[in-house]
């Protein structure tokens, strides 16, 4: 853990105060909508930890996905405090430059990638278990009241960075988002360890996006049948992905989730929900088998109204002693097993992560690029910058 003392620095803006020498970095004006920019800041530096404990990283790729773009369009998102801008981008992956004297758990030329959320006060952050907060107030790098990554370095404790071995290099960018679906399915088994016996057979899950083809890869690799629903009709290369697993892709177009498909690959024992359709919640209730969990991952900020058969979903849920778990962001533990993951898939199934990185857009300075790729690009699985070469 870190000191408090360390933690009050970082409170203080993540280590962004100007430094002698500067860097670029990409950042909004949080509260004004499309101010997504460019601008030149002062380069952290390892005095800004205190205790030694300073980690100085040096960017290499950052992912994008639809947070910053509701982030750019003021949505949601703070600045630290101290600072009228927020820079963006959550899911890093760099490589170590620096490290303060009293760091032993990293070295210079480590791959790494760092964790998202930081402590609060709640007695979940005080144990390390940060994304469990129960305050109001959230702490997100590159999100909420933190300083992100899309800049040329960052600064942190190493209690916030994890190590990822070079074999994973090419995809490491994908640890952050992959983390999420970590902790959903890892979530399912804990709560499940309720039945004494629980062997889980069939998994479906909901979407088939970045998100949906992650959960559908970890649900793969613990043994079970997938099928995933998305909309869009088959083949296409998402489709193609999932059918590479071993797993069955099902559009809902032409296959309702609560149709035939479900009578013949149904009902399941775990459903991982990612599509950001809410109304998708209640058919995949209906879809969970007796004894079965459902994960939902999708932030829906909206305010859509459905009508259901509340009764039948009712009735259902009691008499099947099924369980619905809301999940949201990860901590150190779910990016570790995240990393295991990613090695474990990449023996199994070599070359399909890389698959995913469909979209690089080199340079910070192409930042209009990277937002336009975002927003309109057709096919795409994960958009990412390519803030550095590897050299
Ligand atoms: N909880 C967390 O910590 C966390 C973190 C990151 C993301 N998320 C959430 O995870 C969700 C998925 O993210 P993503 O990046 O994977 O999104 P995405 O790329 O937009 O993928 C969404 C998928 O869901 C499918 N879909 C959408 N509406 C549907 C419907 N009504 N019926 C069936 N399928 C439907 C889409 O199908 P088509 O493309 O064929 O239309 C697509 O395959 C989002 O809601 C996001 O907010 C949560
Ligand atoms: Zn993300």
């Amino acid at each position: 853990m870190p000191t408090t003392a360390s933690v009050t620095k970082l409170q203080a803006g993540s280590g962004m105060n100007a430094g002698s020498a500067t860097m670029k970095a990409i950042a909004v004006i949080p509260g004004q909508p499309n101010t997504m920019h460019v601008r030149d800041i002062g380069r952290p530096t390892l005095d800004q930890i205190p205790g030694g404990r300073g980690v100085l990283v040096k960017v290499l790729r950052v992912g994008v996905d639809g947070t910053d773009k509701e982030i750019n369009a003021a949505e949601y998102g703070a600045a630290p405090p101290g600072f009228d801008y927020l820079i963006t981008g959550h899911e890093s992956f760099g490589r170590v430059v620096e490290v303060g004297p009293s760091v032993s758990e990293l070295a210079v030329g480590d791959y790494v990638v760092a964790t998202v959320r930081r402590p609060g006060s709640s007695i979940y952050d005080q144990i390390g278990t940060y994304d469990m907060t129960t305050d109001d107030l959230y702490y997100e790098r590159g999100i909420n009241l933190r300083h992100g990554y899309l800049s040329e370095y960052y600064l942190d404790d190493p209690e916030y960075i994890v190590k990822v071995p070079p074999g994973l290099k090419d995809v490491a960018v994908l640890l952050e988002p992959t983390t999420v679906v970590e902790k959903g399915i890892a979530q399912a088994y804990e709560i499940q360890r309720r039945l004494r016996v629980w062997r889980p057979r069939k998994a479906a899950v909901m979407g088939a996006g970045t998100i949906g083809l992650l959960a559908a890869l970890v649900l793969r690799l613990r043994g079970l049948e997938v099928t995933v629903f998305g909309r869009t009709a088959a083949p296409y290369l998402n489709s193609d992905l999932i059918e590479e697993l071993g797993a069955r892709y099902e559009s809902t177009v032409t296959s309702p989730i609560l149709g035939e498909s479900c009578r013949r690959h149904g009902p399941f024992d775990v459903i991982f929900e990612a599509t950001g359709a809410s109304s998708v919640v209640f058919e995949s209730m209906r879809a969970l088998a007796k004894n079965g969990v459902l994960v939902l991952s999708s932030v829906t900020g909206g305010d859509k109204t459905i009508q259901v058969p509340a009764d039948r979903i009712n009735l259902e849920f009691v008499l099947g002693n099924k369980v619905m778990v809301g999940t949201v962001n990860a901590n150190r533990e779910y990016f570790e097993l995240g990393v295991k993951d990613m090695a474990h898939a990449e023996s199994q199934y070599p070359g399909w992560l890389q698959r995913l990185l469909t979209h690089p857009v080199k340079g910070l300075e192409n930042w209009k690029l990277l937002l336009d790729t975002l927003t309109t690009a057709k096919g795409a699985i994960k958009v990412y910058c390519e803030v550095a070469e590897d050299r």
